[in-house]
C-alpha cells in the first residue's frame, strides 16, 4: 500500500498528515512552531517510519530548505483548504471555513475551488485578546474559562437597549461585543473574546453561503474550530441565518489531508 506524506505550514503551526492511497488515516502529529529545522527532523522521522513514495506541502513555503526543493509537490492553501474541507466532511459540494491564526473561506464544488473571502479575526486574535485582557494566552484554557463565564456580561444586548425583538432579532442578540462591561471576571472574558471571534467569522461565512446557496453546507475546518464554545457560537450565529455549520472529525488535519486530495484529482482530470 502507497503512502503519502503531506505538511501543511500555517502561520502559527505545522500539521503533518499520512494518508493511504486507500484514503486512509494513517498518522497525524503537529508542531506547535513553523520551523525549517523542527520540520526537517519531524520529516525524517516520518520517512523512516512510513516511508511515503509522494510528499506534499501547503501554506507558507517561504524559505523552503534546499533539501526538500525539487522533491515535494507544493498545493496552493485555498486548494488545499477546501478540498480538505471535502474530504473530512464528505460532501461534494460546501463552504469550507478555515479558522486558523486567520480565518480563510473556501468553496468546494465538484473539485472546483474558489477563495471567497475571510476576515483576520481569529485564533490569533483571540490568543491576542486573551493575554492582554484576562492574562490568558493559551486556547485550551481561554474556552475551559468561556465555558464558565457569560459573554453577555460584556457585550451590549438588544434587550439592554429597551428592544425585546427587532424583526427576526431576539432580546439577548448582541448589539455591541463588548459594548456594555459590566464585569472583568476572566471567565466572562474569556467568553466575550470568543464570541466575538464566532459571531464575526460566523456572519462572514453565513453570507457567503448565501451567495453560492449553500447555508446547509458549511463545513468548518482549522484548530479553533476545536473548541465547543466557539462551535456553540457558531450554531447560534446559524439560527439567526438560517445557515448549518458542520464540525467533522480532524479538523486541523484537514488542510493538509486536502492537498493530497487536490493533487490527485488533478492528475486524474
Ligand atoms: N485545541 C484548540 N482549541 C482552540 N484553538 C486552538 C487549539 N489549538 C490551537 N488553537 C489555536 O488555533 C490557531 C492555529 O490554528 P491552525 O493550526 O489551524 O492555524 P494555522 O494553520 O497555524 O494558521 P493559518 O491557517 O491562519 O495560516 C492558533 O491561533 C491557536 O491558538
Ligand atoms: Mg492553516
Amino acid at each position: 500500500m502507497k503512502t503519502y506524506l503531506s505538511t501543511d505550514r500555517g502561520a502559527s503551526f505545522t500539521d503533518f498528515a499520512v494518508l493511504s492511497s486507500h484514503n486512509e488515516i494513517i498518522h497525524t502529529t503537529y508542531l506547535p512552531n513553523r520551523k525549517w529545522e523542527d520540520i526537517l527532523a519531524v520529516y525524517n522521522r516520518i520517512d523512516q517510519e512510513f516511508s511515503p513514495c509522494e510528499l506534499f506541502f501547503t501554506g507558507s513555503v517561504q524559505g523552503l530548505p534546499e533539501g526538500l526543493k525539487g522533491k515535494i509537490h507544493t498545493i496552493s492553501e485555498i486548494e488545499a483548504i477546501a478540498f480538505g474541507g471535502a474530504f473530512v466532511s464528505g460532501k461534494e459540494k460546501c463552504l469550507v471555513v478555515s479558522m486558523g491564526t486567520g480565518t480563510a473561506v473556501a468553496l468546494f464544488d465538484h473539485g472546483r475551488t474558489m477563495h471567497i473571502s475571510g476576515t483576520g479575526v481569529g485564533g490569533g486574535t483571540i490568543s491576542g485578546l486573551g493575554l492582554l485582557l484576562a492574562g490568558i494566552k493559551d486556547p485550551l484554557q481561554l474556552n475551559h474559562f468561556a465555558l464558565g463565564g457569560k459573554a453577555s456580561a460584556l457585550n451590549l444586548t438588544l434587550s439592554e437597549v429597551g428592544y425585546e425583538q427587532v424583526g427576526f432579532l431576539d432580546g439577548d442578540l448582541t448589539v455591541s461585543n463588548f459594548g456594555s462591561i459590566k464585569t472583568s471576571r476572566k471567565e466572562d472574558l474569556s467568553a466575550a473574546i470568543l464570541c466575538m471571534a464566532a459571531e464575526v467569522t460566523g456572519v462572514i461565512a453565513s453570507l457567503s453561503a448565501r451567495i453560492y446557496h449553500l447555508e446547509e453546507d458549511i463545513v468548518v475546518t482549522g484548530n479553533l474550530s476545536r473548541s465547543n464554545y466557539i462551535q456553540s457560537s457558531l450554531r447560534s450565529v446559524g439560527q439567526l441565518y438560517n445557515t448549518r455549520f458542520h464540525f467533522p472529525e480532524n479538523p486541523e488535519y484537514a488542510t493538509a489531508f486536502g492537498a493530497v486530495k487536490s493533487f490527485f484529482y488533478k492528475q486524474i482530470k
